[in-house]
């Protein structure tokens, strides 16, 4: 048992797993199908180039090198197995579940409006509410609906009136069943790999257009936040911020310096920005980078089935670090590893659990930690032979097994839970 005699998780502490509509539900049509098709037998032939030195290659390589991995399909088919799924999330002792809403579904085209969606996600905050488990809405996931990633998406600002009146419209309907709200996932991500990198749809490589559109996303955020908190104040709103532990690995000048630089564009970029709209910071903890001069030389010592270096207790310092800044409450909206074969998921919580509980004896407020992901599920541009899930999936079945160290997750939040 983590560093029971630490710090007690307070009573109503969220203890959760999340996932995204595209990277679980299955059937959609968005701006990332109609990539995913495109690009999946190309990803494919890429694959031992892309992933070949992975420790995790010989396990990973069958489903790497085939183009169906890359085709997000019936994903997971959570949209017809959310009930089974919501059981499951309760055989672990969970008491939170953070999930999106898919735009596309709702509005497929500018002036259709699909009910029977809205209805969908209804019925899904309906049975979470019967069963005591506090839903985490996501209303923005990296995906686009057709319509409006060909108009321009977040490149145009002219564009953010859709998604504020798609917002307005859904959480009229839903937003009853709603407190936390995160308006949008990892803003600084998306405009980083869609924009800069390149590695996500439009695959746009430039500095001036990321910019661009990182700049709108906050600006989308903003907007939607103070809307939602004219219309009701039982909603307590943030983006979920992608934010990393990045110190300097030696004490000369250029490499506190350059530590320093990054983690103002890793983190204070977005957050200062949109701080002022947020109740809470929702924190996607993944990495930590120690800087050497201009670059990143992590110590590498245990790496997740991505190639990730994987430093689990440092969420402390991104946790203290966020609060001492901006003195908002905490709610950890995602964290976990790449695992498929379980081998680090119980030595990464364990770490986190502890992290967590140092963070909150030096005084640093925190409402919940939810876990990524509830299920294994598309990863992007990877596909699905990544897995992240406290579930494993078999695709062809769809049948669901709660991994090893989930089960043991469980025991550990019933105890936690208890105040043992
Ligand atoms: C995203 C998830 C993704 C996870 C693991 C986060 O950046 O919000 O969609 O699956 O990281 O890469």
């Amino acid at each position: 048992m983590p560093g029971r005699q630490t710090v007690r998780f307070p009573k109503e502490f969220l203890w959760g797993a999340a996932t995204s509509a595209h990277q679980v539900e299955g059937g959609l049509h968005n701006q990332w199908t109609i990539w995913e098709l495109e690009n999946a037998k190309s990803l494919a032939a890429q694959a031992p180039y892309q992933y070949g030195d992975l420790a995790s290659w010989d396990s990973v390589k069958h489903a790497a090198k085939s183009s169906t991995n890359y085709v997000s399909g019936k994903a997971v088919d959570h949209y017809r197995h959310y009930a089974e799924d919501i059981s499951l999330l309760q055989t672990m002792n969970l008491t939170s579940y953070r999930f999106s809403i898919e735009w596309s579904s709702i509005q497929p085209d500018q002036d259709t409006w699909n009910a029977g969606e809205v209805e969908h996600y209804r019925k899904l905050l309906l049975q979470l509410r019967e069963r005591g488990i506090e839903p985490i809405v996501t209303l923005w996931h990296f995906t686009l609906p057709v319509w409006f990633a060909k108009m321009g998406g977040f490149e145009r600002r002219s564009n953010v009136r859709f998604f504020v009146e798609y917002v307005d419209r859904v959480m009229a309907e839903i937003g009853d069943l709603v407190t936390y709200v995160v308006t949008m996932n990892e803003i600084e991500v998306y405009a980083s790999e869609s924009y800069l990198q390149g590695r996500w749809p439009p695959q746009v490589q430039s500095r001036r257009r990321a910019f661009n559109v990182l700049n709108t996303m906050i600006h989308a955020h903003n907007k939607v936040a103070r809307h939602l908190h004219q219309r009701s104040d039982r909603y307590l709103i943030s983006i979920a911020k992608n934010s990393m532990h990045i110190y300097p690995g030696d004490d000369s000048w250029l490499s506190v310096r350059a530590a320093s630089l990054m983690q103002y564009y890793q983190d204070d970029y977005v957050l200062k920005r949109v701080i002022k709209t947020c109740d809470y910071i929702g924190l996607n903890y993944y990495f930590s980078a120690r800087v050497y001069g201009y670059r990143t030389h992590n110590p590498d010592e245990r790496l997740s089935d991505l190639g990730w270096d994987m430093q689990p207790a440092n969420i402390q310092m991104v946790l203290e670090r966020l609060y001492e800044k901006y003195k908002k409450p905490i709610l950890i909206t995602e964290n976990g590893l790449a695992d498929g074969a379980d081998a680090s998921r119980k030595w990464w919580l364990t770490q986190t659990i502890v992290g967590m509980q140092r963070a909150m004896q030096h005084g640093v407020p925190l409402i919940g930690y939810i876990h990524w992901s509830l299920l294994d599920n598309f990863e992007w541009n990877k596909g699905f032979w990544p897995k992240f899930g406290l579930i494993a999936v078999d695709r062809r079945t769809m049948k669901r097994t709660v991994r090893p160290s989930a089960m043991w997750f469980g025991k550990v939040v019933k105890q936690l839970r208890s105040g043992s």
